[in-house]
């Protein structure tokens, strides 16, 4: 369902030296609807580089991505409107995706009302049962994103991420900010909405047991290429390079 094909990504940054940092080199993978691929590397290695490529968010210099066969990236070909709406990132600080100044209601509406979709009756029925969906109190509607919780804020990110019905989510590691005894709600809650929605992942954690208790499979990045790509008990299990040998030890406390 998402094919990515050797996608690569050099940025340049200096004025008078120019500096090139490939960030993203010769990448790819597929991955099937309701299965999870989880990424393990390093800082810098290039993971949210590789998330914002297929969010379409910045145009790869080579290579190509499509959804469902339909190629939606490559040679500077513009996505369609319906086609971005199929991948959605739940990104780190819940805080930055919420605006400060409007109520919760206004930032879950936004989405829908941006690609003008649904009708205002759609719009708050699909609300409706997405917070149910994800355990939100639809008292918290009326709030300002500053008079509600961590985990409340990371739920409602997540509820927001849904309401434009993607195939695919983006969870660049989604729980690391908050508590230990929240990030285990959500991550539940993950998964029991991927059950329900048929929903792709890919997961973007540094921490070795959530990778290996939430992905079906896991890919090891290193300077921006995936070196090793399997099932996720071999892979951990019986990692075939050095480098993963290095992380799995490194990723393990
Ligand atoms: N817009 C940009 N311009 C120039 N260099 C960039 C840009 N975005 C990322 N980079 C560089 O590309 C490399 C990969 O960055 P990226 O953010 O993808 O890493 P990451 O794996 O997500 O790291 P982390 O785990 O710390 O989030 C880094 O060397 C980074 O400095
Ligand atoms: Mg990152």
């Amino acid at each position: 369902m998402l094919e990515v094909k050797n996608v690569s990504k050099t940025f340049t940054s200096g004025l008078i030296r120019k500096k090139k940092i490939q960030a993203v080199k010769n990448v790819s993978f597929s991955l099937e609807s309701g299965r999870t691929l989880g990424i393990m590397g390093n800082s810098g290695c290039g993971k949210t580089t590789l998330s914002r490529i297929i969010l379409h968010l910045i145009e790869p210099d080579e290579g190509q991505i499509f959804i469902n066969e339909k190629r939606v990236s490559g040679f500077g070909k513009k996505m369609e409107k319906k086609d971005h709406r199929k991948v959605q990132m739940v990104f780190q600080h819940p805080g930055s995706a919420l605006d400060p100044s409007k109520k919760i209601q206004y930032s879950l509406m936004e989405p829908m009302e941006i690609q003008k979709l649904f009708s205002e009756e759609e719009r708050r029925e699909r609300i409706e049962k997405l917070l149910k969906l994800t355990g939100i109190s639809p008292n918290l509607l009326k709030r300002y994103p500053h008079e509600i919780s961590g985990g409340e804020a990371q739920r409602l990110v997540i509820c927001r991420s849904l309401v434009l019905e993607p195939q695919i989510l983006i969870l660049d590691e989604p729980t690391s900010m908050l508590d230990v005894s929240v990030q285990a709600s959500i991550l539940n809650l993950l998964k029991e909405l991927q059950k329900e929605l048929d929903l792709s992942y890919l997961f973007i954690s540094h921490d070795l047991d959530v990778l290996s208790w939430f992905s079906d499979d896991i890919a090891v990045m290193k300077q921006g290429e995936f070196l090793e790509i399997g099932k996720k008990d071999s892979v951990l299990l019986r990692p075939q390079k050095e480098y993963t040998k290095q992380l799995i030890q490194a990723f393990s406390h």
